[in-house]
C-alpha cells in the first residue's frame, strides 16, 4: 500500500482512507457487518479511518474502538472536534469549562479518547468553522494538545480559502503545519478547484481530504438502473450540500435559485453523460465507475488528495480497493472537463 503524508505533518497513511459516518444506527448497519468491513479494510491495508464526535453522538467512535480492541492490529484514526452549537447534543453537555471556550475542545478530546479506546488521535480535525470564538483560539487549543501527545497532526472540516490561510498561520506561530483541509469533492461537486480551496492547500502544503468521493453512492451508478432509489437520508445530504451551507462554493446562482432546482446528483438526465465518460475509463481498464471515480482523486497532480470513502459492507471495500492499483491517464483524466464542471 503506497503511504501518504499528512500535509507536513509526518503522519503517514494509506492512500486511501475509510468513512465511517454511517457506522452508527442511522447507517442501517448491524455491528457483525462492521466488524466485517473493518477486518476486509486491515486486511486489505486500509488502516486510516475517518469518525466524528457527532457521528451518532459517540456511537461511530465506540464501534470504532470496539473494532480496534478486538483485531488488535495497528490504526491511524482521524476524529473530528465539533464546535459548540445547539444543533449537536453532545456539545451541548461540556461540562468542564465553559462549553463555549475552545478549552472545551481538551474536554471532547479526551471524551473521544475513551470512546475509541486510544491513547492518541492520529489527525484531530475541527469539523466546521467556529461561529463563537476565533479559529486563532481553537488552533491554540489544538496546538495544546499536540504539545500533550494526545493528537499527531491537525485539520480543518469545511473551512472556507480565508479559513484556512488563518488556522494555518495560527498553528504556525506554535511549530504545527496545518495538515489537513476536509471539503466536499467529488466528481459532480467540484467548487474547490475554483474557490481557492486548492489553491491555499498547494501554496501552503495542506492536502486535501475530499468527502463524500463518491456522492453519497451516486457516481458508484448504482441509482443509474430504473428502479433503485436514492436512500432519504442520502437525498437531505445531497440537498444541503447543494445548498452549500457552509460557503466553501462560488457560483453565481442565488441561494434561492439553490432552493429550488434538484441538486446535480439528484438529477439523473444531466447526469447521463458523465457517467458515459466515466463508463468508457472503466471500460479501457476493467474496473468499476466507483474505481473511476476515486482513481480520479487520487491521480489529482495539483494537490495531495487522500479520500475516505464510506464502506458498508465486505463487497465495497473490495470494489472500492481496486481504485488504488492502477492509473488513469492524463488524456482520460481531461475528459472530465469543464463540460462535467459546469454542468
Ligand atoms: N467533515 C465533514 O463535514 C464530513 C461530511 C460528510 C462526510 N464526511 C466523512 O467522509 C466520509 C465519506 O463520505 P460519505 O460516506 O458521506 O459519502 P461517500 O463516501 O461518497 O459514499 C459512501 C456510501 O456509498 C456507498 N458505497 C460505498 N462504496 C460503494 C461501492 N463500491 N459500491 C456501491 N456503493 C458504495 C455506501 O452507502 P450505501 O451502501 O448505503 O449505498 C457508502 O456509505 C464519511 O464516512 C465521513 O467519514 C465528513
Amino acid at each position: 500500500m503506497e503511504l501518504k503524508e499528512l500535509g507536513k505533518s509526518s503522519v503517514m497513511v494509506p492512500a486511501m482512507g475509510v468513512g465511517t459516518m454511517l457506522w452508527t444506527p442511522r447507517g442501517s448497519i448491524s455491528e457483525q457487518t462492521i466488524r466485517e468491513t473493518y477486518s476486509a479494510c486491515i486486511d486489505n491495508g486500509l488502516n486510516f479511518f475517518d469518525t466524528a464526535e457527532i457521528y451518532g453522538n459517540g456511537a461511530s467512535e465506540r464501534v470504532l474502538g470496539a473494532c480496534i480492541k478486538k483485531d488488535g492490529r495497528p490504526v491511524l484514526v482521524a476524529t473530528k472536534f465539533a464546535p459548540p452549537s445547539p444543533m449537536n447534543p453532545l456539545t451541548q453537555k461540556r461540562t468542564t469549562v465553559s462549553k463555549n471556550s475552545p478549552q472545551a475542545l481538551l474536554e471532547a478530546l479526551d471524551g473521544s479518547l475513551r470512546r475509541l479506546g486510544v491513547d492518541h488521535i492520529d489527525l484531530y480535525q475541527i469539523h466546521m468553522p467556529p461561529s463563537k470564538s476565533s479559529i486563532a483560539d481553537y488552533m491554540d487549543a489544538m496546538a495544546e494538545a499536540v504539545k500533550a501527545g494526545k493528537v499527531r497532526a491537525v485539520g480543518v472540516c469545511n473551512f472556507n480559502e480565508a479559513q484556512i490561510r488563518e488556522a494555518h498561520s495560527a498553528l504556525a506561530k506554535q511549530g504545527i503545519p496545518l495538515a489537513t483541509a476536509m471539503v466536499g469533492y467529488n466528481l459532480l461537486r467540484r467548487w474547490p478547484e475554483t474557490n481557492g480551496t486548492f489553491a491555499a492547500c498547494r501554496e501552503l502544503g495542506v492536502s486535501v481530504i475530499p468527502y463524500a468521493p463518491l456522492a453519497e453512492g451516486v457516481l458508484t451508478g448504482k441509482y443509474r438502473a430504473k428502479g433503485k432509489r436514492v436512500p432519504l437520508g442520502y437525498k437531505v445530504a445531497l440537498y444541503f450540500g447543494h445548498l452549500n451551507i457552509t460557503k466553501d462554493r462560488q457560483d453565481s446562482q442565488s441561494l434561492m435559485h439553490r432552493m429550488f432546482s434538484k441538486p446535480l446528483e439528484l438529477d439523473g438526465k444531466r447526469l447521463e453523460p458523465l457517467f458515459q465518460t466515466m463508463g468508457a475509463i472503466a471500460a479501457a481498464h476493467g474496473k468499476t465507475l466507483a474505481q473511476v471515480a476515486i482513481n480520479w482523486l487520487l491521480t489529482n497532480d495539483e494537490v495531495r488528495v487522500i479520500p475516505i470513502p464510506g464502506m458498508k459492507s465486505v463487497g465495497q471495500v473490495e470494489n472500492n480497493i481496486g481504485a488504488l492499483d492502477w492509473t488513469m491517464t492524463t488524456e482520460e483524466r481531461a475528459r472530465f472537463s469543464q463540460k462535467e464542471k459546469t454542468l
